[in-house]
């Protein structure tokens, strides 16, 4: 898979990954206020941005497997600290449970662990037939909307709610369709959580209708080294709206990892 990626190349290394119908844009907050203290490598995921956007099921194991592929292919074999904001937590998730041994501090952003119910499931096999019947995402992404953003995004910052709608809609429908079917069919991971073993963060936004902070706490507390965080006046998309309050709390969860201390200051 022929995956587009920013890669700010210092170290330790940080891999964030985007949420959905999204691209590595969402990150340029992260990148430019933390790249000069971490390695920052931000991918397009499968069907999104520059990259590749193959017919199929983007199921969430292949996306974690095309990160993998991607690291490979940098060299990068070292454990990383992984961060994913909604599908990218979905992706995350998959990618720390099935190869732990990549992955030395976690970031779950924004996303949850429990699965599709069968009706999100039907409706976005639904939504995933629309797009592909009318060649693009507008009609789908004009309802996202609301639910991506908090209220005080939408009123104060107009300017970040249209770039990030201009990246949506530059999403093939091949990529949406191949997205909303992988996601429909992953797997509930709330009883893997136990089983992760390395620091995590939980962050959330405030007014996150999509993954509200209740689910968050679920998320922290069945997770054994986990610490929730909720970003004051952001929603779903708490790194884009709300960077100043997640790169602190991003930097402050890195000062604390294991061996990391010396080189990042919080
Ligand atoms: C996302 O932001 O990635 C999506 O809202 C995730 C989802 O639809 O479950």
């Amino acid at each position: 898979m022929r995956l587009a990626c920013s890669d700010s190349r210092s170290s330790p290394i940080l891999v964030l990954l985007h949420g959905f119908p999204l691209s590595r844009a969402m990150w340029d907050g992260q990148i430019e206020a933390l790249g000069s203290v971490c390695r920052i490598i931000a991918p397009d995921l499968r069907g999104h941005g520059e990259s590749d956007a193959p017919d199929g099921v983007y199921a969430m194991d292949e996306m974690a497997d095309d990160v993998i592929e991607l690291l490979d292919a940098m060299g990068i074999t070292q454990p990383v600290v992984l961060g994913g904001l909604s599908m990218g937590g979905y992706v995350a998730l998959s990618l720390v449970l099935r190869y732990p041994e990549r992955v030395c501090g976690l970031m779950l952003m924004d996303t949850r662990a429990a699965a599709d119910t069968p009706e999100t499931a039907r409706g976005r096999e639904e939504t995933a037939r629309t797009v592909l019947h009318e060649g693009d995402g507008h009609s789908m992404i004009e309802t996202m909307i609301p639910r991506l953003f908090s209220k005080s995004t939408r009123e104060k910052l107009p300017h970040k709610v249209g770039a990030m709608l201009a990246v949506m809609e530059r999403t093939s429908s091949q990529g949406i369709a191949g997205a909303l079917r992988g996601m429909a069919v992953r797997p509930d991971r709330r009883d893997d959580l136990s089983k992760i073993t390395v620091p995590t963060l939980v962050l959330v936004g405030e007014d996150d209708a999509v993954s509200p902070v209740d689910e968050a706490r679920e998320i922290a507390g069945r997770i054994p080294q986990a610490r929730l965080v909720v970003i004051p006046g952001a929603g779903h998309l708490s790194p884009f709206e709300n960077p100043t309050a997640t790169n602190a709390a991003i930097l402050g969860f890195l000062a604390e990892l294991p061996g990391l201390a010396a080189t990042v200051t919080a």
